[in-house]
């Protein structure tokens, strides 16, 4: 595994040169309550944290509702090359949220395993999230902030035993970070939260460019430890 360093300091955080235009919040609402999953996977069976909304995923699926990583309990499979590989898009997701769409297909995968919403019902202790046998270059986990940032409610080890809390933007929603040399958390919920989720494997030269063009232009949101 490696780390995206500069002058002796490692990437945390990045803001990504992506611009998306946000679907209105209570469209995105409405549509999770009425579109979204009925099940969950264990973690969120036991501490209640997120409900989910798919908007593609690489598995079958025959029934939208049902969240498809937890029916194929697949967590540690999502970072392995499938020698067939279709992106299967949630009909509805997609017709009614096209820039959402753009938005996920803009982000560096080779193959995504599973992209969707997480509402964010009780906070989520400071934890890493699964391990990716691939070992793109960190900060490699991909993520939408779909509401206000004024919301925002993630947060991430400073390094120095304190936390430290991104700055997102409306328009360039898209973040990554560092999953391997810092864990992640968030607080309590101050309104509706809902966050994109983009999971699958990594194309390590799309991401590494990416990840220097979006430097380059944000470089006062980026995060150094
Ligand atoms: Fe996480």
């Amino acid at each position: 595994m490696s780390t995206y360093t500069q002058d002796g300091k490692k990437l945390i955080y990045a803001q990504i040169d992506v611009p998306i235009v946000l679907p209105d919040p209570k469209d995105m609402e409405d549509f999770h309550f009425t579109h979204g999953v009925v099940n969950k996977d264990y973690e969120d069976i036991i501490q209640n944290r997120h409900d989910y909304t798919v908007a593609c995923s690489r598995y079958n699926v025959d029934d939208w509702r049902i969240l498809p990583t937890a029916k194929y309990m697949d967590k540690s499979g999502w970072k392995e090359d499938s020698s067939e590989y279709k992106l299967n898009w949630n009909p509805d997701f997609a017709k009614r949220f096209p820039t959402l769409v753009d938005a996920i297909l803009a982000a560096p995968f080779k193959e995504i395993a599973f992209a969707g919403w997480m509402r964010q019902i009780n906070p989520y202790m400071l934890h890493q999230d699964s391990y990716d046998q691939q070992q793109p270059t960190e900060p490699r986990r991909y993520n939408i902030l779909l509401t206000e940032p004024e919301h925002n409610t993630f947060y991430m080890e400073d390094g120095h035993g304190g936390e430290v809390r991104p700055d997102s933007s409306k328009d360039y929603p898209m973040f990554v970070f560092n999953n391997s040399d810092v864990m992640h958390g968030t607080k309590p919920i101050t309104k509706f939260k809902l966050m994109m989720g983009i999971v699958g494997i990594v194309d390590e030269e799309r991401h590494l460019k990416l990840l220097q063009r979006s430097l380059e232009k944000f470089p006062e949101k980026a995060i150094w430890i």
